[in-house]
């Protein structure tokens, strides 16, 4: 049986109880509070003021209530939805002002600190030099040519007129591989690359050869066991020694200005007859009257010593192919260390060889 249809007493629906809508407000109000950050009170606004939220399932279960009793469950659960929204407004703006703080000091950069950038490397100061040398050359038409460090005793001996028995073999402190009768040595001069040319070129010739040489000397300041030379060589038809001098004295002006020329003074090389020492005037005191005397970069010579050349030895020119009756040529050989330690007033030529990039970033960072 049924009985009679009762007033809708709207202290009976469950979500509308003062009670049910002051808990639901007050977890609201701690959850809020309790938010550490803008993601958590993100989830608090959703779990308390989302559609599934028991204020928000409150909010709709007015509408149902009968008109007298709207009124009053109205205003509650406005002005627990107000307070709620309230204190979500209030929340979010501290949380906001704590995250702008938190990210300047967290995304601070510390201009001062040192890097942790991998320096870009540079190429070594005698391979820019070499080929600063080279390009002298090679704006003249000139060509590089290249020949291995390991070289066989023939070609850095025999074929430049230094036999097995020449006293001049003994200016040359020479590495020998092992067994010594295989004829193997390190070059102890450039020069084999000039016999290596004209055994395989025929003139007219015009090459400059950059490399490694090896002699066995101390290491000290102007001496290593290991240094660079370059050598020149011209074989073609009517080469005079006039030749010579105008090509060494362009290459010292290049390299160490206007009014650096050289001289030559009569000496020996079995592969040039004649031969001579070639001097620059010294770089320091220019060879200037009165200023030569007191100049301690030549001793108060004016001259400062730079390499070796000479008119290419007949003996060579036939040895290695070339006919000494319509060709002649001339050869010039210079270290290259010790010209850049000219160019670049260095005092201690074991700079170029330890490695300690204080001394070569001096030379700057060309690639
Ligand atoms: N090769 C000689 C040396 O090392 C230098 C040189 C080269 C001299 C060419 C004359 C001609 O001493």
């Amino acid at each position: 049986m049924s009985g009679p249809n009762s007033d809708y007493d709207p202290v009976e629906v469950t979500p509308l109880k003062p009670e049910e809508v002051e808990a639901a407000r007050d977890a609201a109000l701690a959850a809020i509070g309790a938010a550490t950050d803008l993601e958590g009170l993100k989830r608090v606004r959703i779990e308390h003021t989302g559609d599934r939220s028991p204020l928000a399932l409150a909010n709709r279960e007015i509408g149902a209530l009968p008109p007298q009793a709207r009124k009053e469950a109205g205003q509650r659960i406005g002005q627990a939805r107000g307070a709620v929204n309230k204190a979500l407004a209030e929340r979010q703006a501290v949380l906001e002002v704590e995250h702008e703080e938190r990210m300047l000091v967290e995304e601070t950069v510390d201009v001062t600190l040192p890097t942790d950038r991998v320096a870009a490397g540079a190429r070594h100061p005698i391979t820019t030099g070499s080929e600063r040398i080279a390009d002298v050359f090679l704006a003249m038409g000139w060509e590089v040519a290249e020949g291995p460090v390991i070289e066989a005793e023939w070609l850095n001996f025999d074929a430049l007129n230094l036999g097995a028995d020449h006293p001049a073999r003994t200016m040359q402190d020479t590495f020998w591989t092992e067994p010594q009768d295989q004829g193997i040595v390190l070059r102890t001069h450039t020069s084999p690359v000039q016999a290596r040319t004209m055994l395989t070129r025929t003139p007219p010739i015009y090459v400059v050869c950059p490399g490694r040489v090896f002699r066995t000397d101390e290491y000290d300041a102007t001496h290593s066991p290991m240094f660079h030379q370059v050598e020149g060589l011209v074989v073609d038809e009517g080469i005079t020694m006039a030749h010579l001098k105008g090509t060494l004295d362009h290459f010292a002006e290049s390299m160490f200005g206007e009014g650096i020329t050289t001289r030559f003074r009569p000496s020996y090389f079995p592969f040039t007859e004649p031969s001579a020492e070639v001097d620059l005037v010294c770089f320091v005191c220019r060879g200037a009257a009165g200023v030569v005397e007191s100049c301690r970069t030549c001793r108060g010579e004016g001259w400062i010593e730079w390499g070796g050349c000479g008119m290419v030895n007949p003996r060579v020119l036939r040895a290695c192919g070339v006919d000494p009756e319509r060709f002649t040529g001339f050869a010039f050989g210079m270290g290259i260390d010790r010209t850049l330690m000219f160019r670049h007033a260095i005092e201690d030529l074991r700079g170029f060889f330890e490695g300690d990039v204080r001394f070569t970033t001096a030379f700057g960072t060309e690639i």
